[in-house]
């Protein structure tokens, strides 16, 4: 292999390339990266969604005859209307109260913790005089009669028995508990309040966040996605965007402001979205990662729960409206303060308007047949008012032959999605090479949305219906399909300008899609990068600034697949190599000047079935020596492993 590193014969590599793309799967958000700790906090149900039916998951009663039931005579307001009702029995002595599980457990450790409730004690049975004075919020086991934190928390004077009010204080664990088995107890003196009753509402026990932003991030698990050098956020979906009906789509005007005024809505993927992760916590989350947002618009067209209903076409002649809420939408993120919608951000508390590069309109349109006439509209509209973004099609024209097709013109990007076999990304690697050209596409450029290795080898390629050969998590033969798909895209700059995993992230206890980037659970130390992480991380980190001109002198790609690239600084070249075989290969590189260090970042495994687990992430890039005498003047010759993932970094 001849690589060139003439400045005459080099490419500008996409500076943006690997990004995330996030929607709420897999609790992902409620129960995931949303840091709040409390499930259910705000009896909205959890499974039966489209039922509607709320319930009381994750609460238990502490006491005996203690009763806690679901009621829906004392809403805390207009969007939260179903509140827990306790019943203290009449004989009632010691502690008596409720205890939330979280989400599969709470993991305790010595740091602060923000714990808020909003309590209205029932007129008819409130005795001032006799009653308790306030209650007291626990951290304690599950498992054991050990309590970690305690603390009294008042009533104030005269609390209110026709208005809610809003209780809060800290909780500082002296230790950490030896195990995330652990709950959130509010307990108060039965004896004191026997024969009473008791409304609640917004529970919420939250932890330090990422970058100590309230109602924010998990710390670990956003740190764990800063690791792959992200340079960008997709959101709110994927499906998750579209809804399983037109009125429960993600709409950005119920998610934002406080927490009371959240309604949440039956998310796609089967379970209740509390919505506290809303539009601006993600527009904090690109601030506070320092990446750029990706927004989804919806476009008029919604899922259904089981599958594409055609039905769920917004009309039409009623299709200005959506395209208003969207323009509203881009307003409230970069309208200045003299702006309806920007006023409004400003009131949130962020004055200073965000930027947003990039809008996707929709998602998956391939599945509707109504794009070609919804995206023009939405694309018109938008490009008037904020002429400088770069949109998004999700639908292009060879994905639905049986279907409308859109054009997509000049200028714009197109959304591709690809959950595929190993040999799918071996067949393609050479899809986006003159694309524009092939396709006559012209200066249209490629997001890859969405792309993973879903499945084994199998004929037919991936069993959608059931499942045969799906992964369980990404096997080192998925990371080493992804890292050639990523090569694909890495040596087409001019037409790959992005590209994102999916989905992201996996809880342990609940999911509905596999394979995922990272699995975890309460317990931080269940957290799993897979080998798909470790690969991005790799090539992310070695993104170089140029790509440099390659020619094989002999062979061509497969089993071996390649790409040079030349650091910014001008000082380092990265070839990176994937070896989509057992054996091991040699790949004899010959530069025009000559090479003065050279040594490489690997990441392999014997076994391409074999994946990271839970306490067994041995799959991880390492530092691999070149022996010196490998090196000979203008040539080195590497030895590449099988089931290898290689950036060989030189110096010259
Ligand atoms: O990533 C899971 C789903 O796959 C997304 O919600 C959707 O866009 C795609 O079909």
């Amino acid at each position: 292999l001849k690589i060139s590193l003439k400045s005459g014969e080099r490419n500008k590599t996409s500076p943006l390339l690997h990004g995330l793309f996030f929607e709420d799967i897999n609790h992902s958000g409620d129960g995931g990266i949303y840091a709040e700790l409390i499930r259910n906090r705000a009896f909205q149900g959890s499974q039966d969604v489209t039922g509607g039916k709320k319930d009381l998951t994750g609460y238990r009663a502490i006491g005996k005859g203690v009763k806690i039931e679901l009621d829906v005579t004392q809403p805390l307001s207009d969007a939260l209307r179903t509140v827990m009702k306790v019943t203290v029995p009449a004989n009632a002595t010691g502690e008596v109260g409720f205890l939330n599980e979280g989400w599969w457990g709470i993991d305790v450790q010595p740091q602060t913790y923000n714990a808020s409730l909003y309590i209205k004690p029932h007129g008819p049975t409130f005795n001032r005089s006799s009653t308790i004075a306030g209650l007291t919020f626990s951290l304690r086991s599950n498992l054991t009669d050990d309590i970690w934190v305690k603390k009294n928390v008042p009533f104030p004077e005269n609390i209110s028995t026709f208005r809610y009010t809003h209780l809060q204080t800290t909780l500082t664990p002296p230790k950490a508990a030896p195990n995330s088995n652990n709950t959130f107890a509010v307990t108060w003196n039965g004896k004191a309040a026997a024969g009473q009753i008791f409304y609640f509402n917004l529970i919420s026990l939250f932890p330090p966040t990422y970058k100590n932003r309230p109602n924010g991030l998990r710390k670990d698990l956003a740190e764990v996605l800063e690791g792959i050098e992200p340079k960008f956020l997709r959101f709110p979906g994927g499906n998750n965007l579209e809804g399983i009906s037109i009125d429960t789509r993600w709409q950005w005007k119920k998610n934002i402001g406080p927490l009371v005024d959240r309604p949440g809505r039956p998310g796609n993927w089967g379970y209740w979205n509390t919505d506290g992760l809303g539009y601006l916590e993600y527009l904090y989350w690109c601030e506070d990662m320092g990446i750029e947002p990706l927004l989804t618009v919806y476009a008029g067209y919604s899922l259904d729960a089981t599958g594409i209903n055609p039905a769920n076409t917004v009309p039409p002649d009623e299709l200005d409206f959506f395209i208003q809420e969207a323009l509203d939408q881009l307003e409230y993120a970069m309208g200045d303060v003299n702006t309806t919608w920007g006023a409004l951000r400003a009131k949130h508390g962020h004055p200073e308007p965000f930027s947003i590069k990039y809008v996707e309109i929709g998602n998956e349109d391939w599945f509707s047949d109504s794009y070609y006439w919804r995206y023009p509209r939405f694309l018109k509209a938008l490009k008037e008012k904020y002429p400088d973004i770069m949109y998004i099609s999700s639908q292009a024209v060879e994905e639905n032959p049986t279907k409308k097709n859109v054009t997509i013109p000049p200028g714009n990007m197109w959304d591709l999605h690809h959950y595929q076999t190993p040999q799918f990304f071996k067949n393609n690697f050479n899809y986006f090479d003159n694309w524009q050209e092939v396709n006559n596409y012209p200066n249209v450029t490629i997001f890859v949305g969405e792309y993973s290795v879903l499945s084994r080898d199998r004929e037919g390629g991936v069993d959608w219906a059931n499942g045969e050969g799906r992964f369980a998590y990404p096997p080192m033969l998925a990371a080493v399909g992804e890292a050639i798909f990523a090569l694909a895209m890495e040596r087409n700059p001019h037409v790959v300008k992005l590209s994102s995993y999916a989905p992201l992230l996996q809880n342990w206890n609940a999911y509905q899609w596999t394979p995922n980037f990272v699995a975890f659970s309460a317990n931080p130390k269940d957290l799993v990068r897979s080998t798909s992480y470790y690969q991005q991380a790799l090539f992310s980190k070695y993104l170089g600034y140029e790509t440099l001109k390659t020619v094989n002198v002999k062979g061509d790609f497969n089993p071996l697949w390649w790409h040079a690239s030349i650091s910014k600084d001008q000082k380092t070249v990265y070839v990176k190599v994937v070896n989509s075989e057992a054996k091991k290969q040699t790949l004899n590189l010959e530069f025009d000047q000559v090479i003065k260090a050279a040594n490489a970042t690997v990441m392999r495994n014997d076994d391409e079935y074999a994946f990271n687990f839970i306490g067994n992430s041995t799959i991880v890039p390492r530092p691999k020596t070149i022996p010196r005498k490998e090196i000979k003047g203008k040539k080195l010759k590497y030895e590449v492993e099988g089931w290898s993932i290689n950036v060989v970094e030189l110096k010259f």
